[in-house]
């Protein structure tokens, strides 16, 4: 069954608590906490600091997605936070894998994410590495966009590449997921649907989450 994880970017943060027991009454599945620096992506959110407390008060898997420059000089301050998977962009990390054995040997699960104009073959030699491939399907930097139904395509190599060389990670797709993408990224082969905008507005969260996680 898909995997279902909103992105608290879009809650109302000045009762993140609620939104945080209203999602978990819903029946989601993670929690998708967006990291952004200001400076990888124009946009700033937040950091380990309010991780840490959504982290105190749910017991859901975090699923932190780091839209930061320098990822490597963080990585212990997110895994103390409580992040469960702990996600860098290829574009940043290069073919540096080194900070994905270090996720892993601190005690959280690796994940490289791609924006929509990466090509996925120029980081095959990470994927040995990941326990999570995050597709944008949006540009990294801001809730509400529109789905790009392009990335649809790097869906579907990430899934035979998986299958070829007996990798376990999970794809994931993250922007612009709603009730009419989240079948076409399901169809595509995605394990993990992110939802910001679409969940947090849904006039019935429960049943929101109920049709992405239908098969
Ligand atoms: C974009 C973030 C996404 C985004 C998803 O930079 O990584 O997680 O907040 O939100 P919606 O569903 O609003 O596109
Ligand atoms: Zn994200």
């Amino acid at each position: 069954m898909t995997i279902v994880a909103p992105s608290i970017l879009a809650a109302d943060f000045t009762r993140l608590g609620e939104q945080i027991r209203d999602v978990e009454a819903a029946g989601v599945d993670w929690l998708h906490c967006d990291v952004m620096d200001g400076h990888f992506v124009p946009n700033l959110s937040f950091g380990p600091f309010i991780i840490k407390q959504v982290n105190g008060i749910s017991d859901l898997p975090l699923d932190v997605h780091l839209m930061i420059s320098n990822p490597e000089k963080y990585v212990d301050a997110y895994i103390d936070a409580g992040a469960d998977y702990l996600t860098v962009h290829g574009e940043v990390i290069k073919h540096d894998t080194d900070i994905l054995q270090e996720i892993r040997r601190k005690g959280a699960r690796p994940g490289i994410s791609l924006n929509p104009d990466a090509p996925i073959e120029d980081y095959f030699p990470l994927f040995a590495h990941i326990d999570l491939f995050l597709v944008m399907s949006v540009y990294a930097g801001f809730g509400g966009q529109k789905f790009i139904g392009d990335v649809l395509s790097k869906v579907r190599t990430a899934v035979e590449w998986r299958k070829k060389h007996g990798y376990k990670y999970l794809i994931s797709i993250d922007g612009g997921i709603n009730l009419e993408s989240a079948p076409l990224a399901k169809a595509a082969g995605v394990d993990v649907l992110v939802a910001g905008t679409a969940l947090y507005k849904a006039p019935d969260i429960a049943s929101f989450v109920k049709h992405l996680k239908s098969d």
